[in-house]
């Protein structure tokens, strides 16, 4: 995977951590301050694993895990606030609103959404550019990574 063109519809297979890990790298290339980046995918299809991969394109190399009782974990880079937020035991927008999750939004931030499609209109409308990527996998446990939503215009 040399380079990587950011259209909705696009499929990427994922066979390995490694090539996840290419994945993620060329995928930062087009990622920057202001940014949301919305993950969809069942439990144990990886999205906490491309967040670990494309962290430290960031210079963050401490990612540990979800955030899925914390809700967020809040990273410093040089460049921007990075947060990556977990809300599958959020239940309902008003939980959200009360923890503050409209502040992360702005344009030093890039937000990462773990579940984004439980509450995607709501993140939509709070974020300026938005890439929303589903993750599969197979019985294999091949990946296949598809950007189901995108929208950059600044
Ligand atoms: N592309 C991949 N290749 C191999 N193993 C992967 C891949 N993506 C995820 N995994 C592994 O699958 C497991 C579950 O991934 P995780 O990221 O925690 O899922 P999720 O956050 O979607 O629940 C982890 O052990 C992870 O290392
Ligand atoms: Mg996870």
């Amino acid at each position: 995977m040399n380079s990587l063109e950011l259209k909705r519809g696009n499929k990427y297979i994922i066979n390995s951590l490694d090539e996840l890990n290419d994945f993620a790298e060329n995928i930062s290339f087009k990622i920057n301050k202001g940014t949301t980046i919305g993950l969809i995918g069942e439990i144990g299809a990886g999205k906490t694993a491309f967040i670990k991969k494309l962290m430290p394109k960031f210079g963050v190399f401490d990612v540990i895990k979800s955030p899925t009782y914390t809700i967020v974990s809040q990273y410093e880079t040089d460049n921007f606030i990075i947060y990556h937020t977990d809300i599958y035991r959020i239940n309902d927008e008003d939980e959200l609103y009360n923890i503050g999750f409209e502040d992360y939004f702005g344009r030093n931030s890039l937000v990462i959404v773990e579940w984004v499609d439980m509450y995607k209109d709501y993140v939509k409308e709070l974020s300026l550019k938005y890439i929303e990527l589903t993750i599969d996998v197979d019985i294999k446990g091949v990946r296949t990574i598809t950007i189901t939503d995108f929208d950059m215009e600044e």
